[in-house]
């Protein structure tokens, strides 16, 4: 038995329910991990029932955990008041850092190519994401660049970068590639053109990088980036970019293994973490336990690993990789007629052989 835990499960709104019930079958039936499950409210239900998709108590309850795993929510545009309940977790609780792994798993159809592992960590926090943003240019008279502006047709969304931000962001990538033995670090920027924000991301990271003698630190700049992760996508490892371009940038490299059935996160800080699909809520397939639950256990799979359970993290890949090769158990997006939970059951069955 492992130390106890507390884990927060938020299932949020749609398939996020659908994926979580899956991932507790794999945790509850597949290994031995000793946590108290502390279920937490979120998402669009709660907007429409109290006026706020994250209820105080959640995060109340949350700063009393060790990690979360979260499932995904609604949101909807142009709705007056509403305030994105993960923008505002990332906020709170500091997780600066969101990992994404993009593995090729063999025997997965929806593979780019068979030869890709990458993990991109994009910084969570700062940059065009900071939420610094002015509706007309009024309040910003006494810069002089905005004079020339008109002032009520003007609008401004601010980059704003800190030395710290981008110094945890570069080690985590620096850190993790040692870790897992990637021989190479590319940054992502486009510092000919921002010069100032990408400028400073790409000074900080050539200091940090200095303490990674062994690894290879490759630049490019985001656009040629996009080409090449079309064309050669397997030369790279671990990407390391800023919160726009790692949004990108991330969705992008999901889809060359696979796509959202496949694609799982971590957000961290130093302290806390939550693990979730990037996929969102699929009202339309609410409650049919149709979707691919992969990413939902890949999440899983990541927490494992954060929390210090690496032998549970490996036998719970290990396993995954048996259901995607022998092909049998799979939903709808690989071509396949089996049920979310008929996945968790097979991962299961594989981990308890
Ligand atoms: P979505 O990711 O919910 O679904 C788009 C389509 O992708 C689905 O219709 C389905 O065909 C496919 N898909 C998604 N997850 C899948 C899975 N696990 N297995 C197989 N196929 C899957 O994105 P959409 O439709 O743009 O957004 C729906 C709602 O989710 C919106 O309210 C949006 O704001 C929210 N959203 C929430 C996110 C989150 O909670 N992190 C992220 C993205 C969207
Ligand atoms: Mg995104």
């Amino acid at each position: 038995m492992t130390k106890k835990y507390k884990i927060a499960f938020m299932p949020g709104d749609g398939i996020g329910n659908d994926v979580l019930e899956a991932a507790r079958i794999v945790i509850d039936e597949g290994t031995d991990f000793n946590a108290e499950f502390i279920p937490g409210d979120i998402g669009w239900v709660f907007w429409e029932k109290e006026g706020d998709a994250l209820p105080e108590r959640t995060v109340e309850m949350l700063k009393e955990t060790d990690a979360a795993l979260f499932g995904a929510i609604t949101s909807k545009p142009n709705v007056p008041g509403y305030r994105s309940p993960i923008v505002r977790l990332r906020q709170i609780f500091n997780l600066y850092s969101n990992m994404r792994p993009c593995k090729a798993y063999e025997g997965n159809p929806l593979n780019y190519r068979d030869d890709l592992d990458l993990v991109v960590f994009r910084e969570n926090t700062e940059g065009l994401y900071a939420g610094i943003e002015f509706y007309d240019t009024t309040e910003l008279q006494d810069v002089k660049v905005f004079k020339k502006f008109d002032q009520k047709k003007t609008t401004v969304s601010c980059r704003v970068f800190t030395e710290e931000g981008c110094r945890r962001i570069v080690k985590k990538g620096f850190e993790y590639a040692k870790k897992n033995n990637y021989p190479t670090v590319t940054l992502v920027h486009k510092a000919n053109v921002i010069r100032a924000t990408d400028g400073m991301f790409l000074r900080v990271a050539d200091e940090v990088a200095k303490d990674y003698p062994d690894i290879e630190v490759w630049k490019q700049n985001i656009d040629a980036m996009c080409m090449q992760l079309i064309k050669n996508p397997q030369n790279y490892g671990v990407i390391v970019t800023t919160n726009m371009f790692g949004d990108i940038v991330s969705d992008l490299t999901a889809q060359l293994v696979g796509g959202l059935g496949f694609a799982a996160s971590a957000s961290t800080s130093d302290s806390f973490a939550l693990f979730e699909p990037t996929h969102g809520s699929a009202p339309k397939y609410t409650g049919q336990y149709k979707v691919n639950p992969i990413a939902a256990i890949l999440s899983t799979m990541l927490m494992f690993d954060w929390l210090g359970e690496t032998e549970m993290a490996k036998k719970l890949e290990e396993a995954i990789k048996i259901n995607l090769k022998e092909g049998k158990v799979r939903t709808y997006d690989l071509g396949g007629s089996s049920s979310t939970l008929d996945v968790a059951k097979d991962i299961v069955r594989i981990m308890n052989k």
